[in-house]
């Protein structure tokens, strides 16, 4: 069966205080919508369509970067949420499958559940996914009869009765998309906001005939975020999952309340994480590596075996090869380090490969940037680089070479050359001494 999503994100979100589209700020360091866009992909939706208004060429451009296949429907004035999902029936008017109606601020939802509302929706018309309220307060309440329901009514338009309905909307909404936008059809605005509520399709399906129904869950799973209260609690809600699901997939976490995740970071087995190692995105880290304390990594591939930390900075484009290791107060960017290499120390690698079994000493600097362009530095095999060494790229070191201590490295050393670039060292006898007794007595003779 085929299933399309509509991701309703053209709200202003103007409790957030900000200039950024709410769907736009960040949990687990990806842009809420993309948690929604995620799980619209895992349900393998044919297509997502996702629904802008308030800073709308952000929101698509951002839409665009998670799937570029995503379309863009507009929504110029916010008239509700029947009126948003009205904007996307041109989009579907060849389409006969079913249709989830999804949040941009609602970034919890699970496939599973999706999956769940997709089965029943064989017995029923309309589908909505509901839960059990805590605090009920603004939701819109479920009127229901049984299994079936009734009719959702909106918190501002219901009865003193109806207000005590604890089993409350979560907004989203399962129906095949001819009846979905049939039902729309005959939504009018005559409520407490003068809006097009989707909610109404139910009591319209059921004046109707149609079987409609919901189905619960968790009410953590159904989290809105609309302040930056809401948005820290529910980065503390995608820490808390991706911590455990780490764990669960074999990761060792020494001290999981200090590892930060982001929205696709992946570790393989038995790799161990030590405390404050915070990823950004797009970090993959394969079986058996070891992440010491206080490393930052994003955009970057660990392999097996590695070491890293701990206090390195892994950016992106850093390539760690097999059993490869960097150490305290290193940071690598867009460089290449083959198996079995070393940059254990205070140092910086930019650009640049350093290919197998090589050794990088203490406080080397990998000078890729004149100030206008970046440059490349490639370093052979086995090559082994004293410390404090400059190296001015563009410029290579081939296999076996080695570089003294202290060079400045501008030109291409050969295969197993040395290269040393630094002043001759001079031994004046005695001269210590005597600077020392001239610059006491000078000293003594101010005072
Ligand atoms: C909506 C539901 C309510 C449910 C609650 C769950 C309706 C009428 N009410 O109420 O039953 O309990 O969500 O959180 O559907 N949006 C647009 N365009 C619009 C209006 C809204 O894109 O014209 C988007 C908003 O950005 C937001 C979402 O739709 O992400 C929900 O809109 P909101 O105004 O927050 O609806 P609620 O009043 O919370
Ligand atoms: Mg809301």
């Amino acid at each position: 069966m085929n299933t399309a999503t509509i991701i309703l994100a053209a709200g202003q979100g103007s409790r957030m205080k900000s200039d950024l589209p709410k769907v736009l700020h960040k949990i687990g360091s990806a842009p809420m919508l993309w948690h929604t866009m995620q799980c619209a992909a895992q349900i393998e939706a044919d297509q997502t369509i996702v629904v802008v208004g308030h800073g709308g060429a952000e929101t698509s451009d951002a839409a665009h970067e998670y799937n570029e296949d995503a379309k863009i429907v507009w929504q110029k004035e916010q008239n509700g949420t029947g009126h948003a999902v009205l904007q996307a029936q041109d989009e579907l008017k060849d389409f006969d499958g079913d249709v989830i109606v999804l949040y941009g601020d609602t970034p919890f939802v699970k496939p599973e559940t999706l999956q769940k509302m997709l089965a029943a929706r064989a017995q029923n018309s309309v589908v909505v996914l509901g839960f059990e309220a805590a605090n009920p307060g603004g939701y819109g309440r479920l009127q229901m009869n049984g299994d079936s329901l009734e009719a959702i009514i909106e918190a501002k338009d219901c009865t003193p009765d109806q207000r005590e309905i604890t089993f409350c909307n979560s907004g989203v909404i399962c129906a095949p998309a001819p009846l979905l936008f049939s039902l729309l059809a005959d939504v009018g605005n005559d409520n407490a906001n003068g809006e097009v509520y989707l909610t109404d399709i139910i009591a319209i399906a059921r004046a109707r005939d149609l079987p409609c129904t919901a189905i619960m869950c968790s009410e953590a799973e159904t989290m809105g975020i609309n302040s930056r209260q809401d948005l820290a609690n529910g980065e503390a809600v995608f820490q808390q999952s991706a911590r455990a699901a780490a764990m669960e997939n074999g990761v060792t976490l020494s001290a999981p309340d200090t590892v930060h995740f982001a929205f696709d970071t992946h570790i393989g087995r038995d790799t161990i994480i030590e405390p404050n190692v915070v990823f950004g995105l797009a970090v993959t880290i394969e079986s058996g590596a070891t992440i010491r304390a206080f490393s930052h990594l994003e955009g970057c591939h660990v392999a097996r075996e590695c070491i890293v930390g701990p206090y390195a900075r892994l950016r992106p484009g850093a390539e760690l090869d097999l059993g490869a290791k960097v150490g305290n107060f290193v940071e690598i960017k867009a460089a290449q380090i083959e198996a079995g290499a070393k940059v254990n120390h205070l140092t910086y690698v930019g650009d640049a490969r350093i290919g197998a079994g090589s050794n990088i000493g203490a406080g080397t600097i990998f000078c890729n940037y004149d100030g206008v362009n970046k440059h490349h530095t490639d370093i052979g095999e086995r090559v082994f680089i004293g410390s404090n060494s400059a190296l001015v790229a563009p410029v290579s070191i081939a296999d076996d070479g080695f570089v003294a201590t202290g060079s400045v490295v501008t030109a291409d050393v050969p295969e197993g050359a040395l290269a040393i670039a630094r002043a001759r060292m001079v031994i004046k006898p005695s001269l210590g001494k005597r600077m020392m007794d001239r610059l006491r007595a000078a000293k003594a003779a101010k005072k």
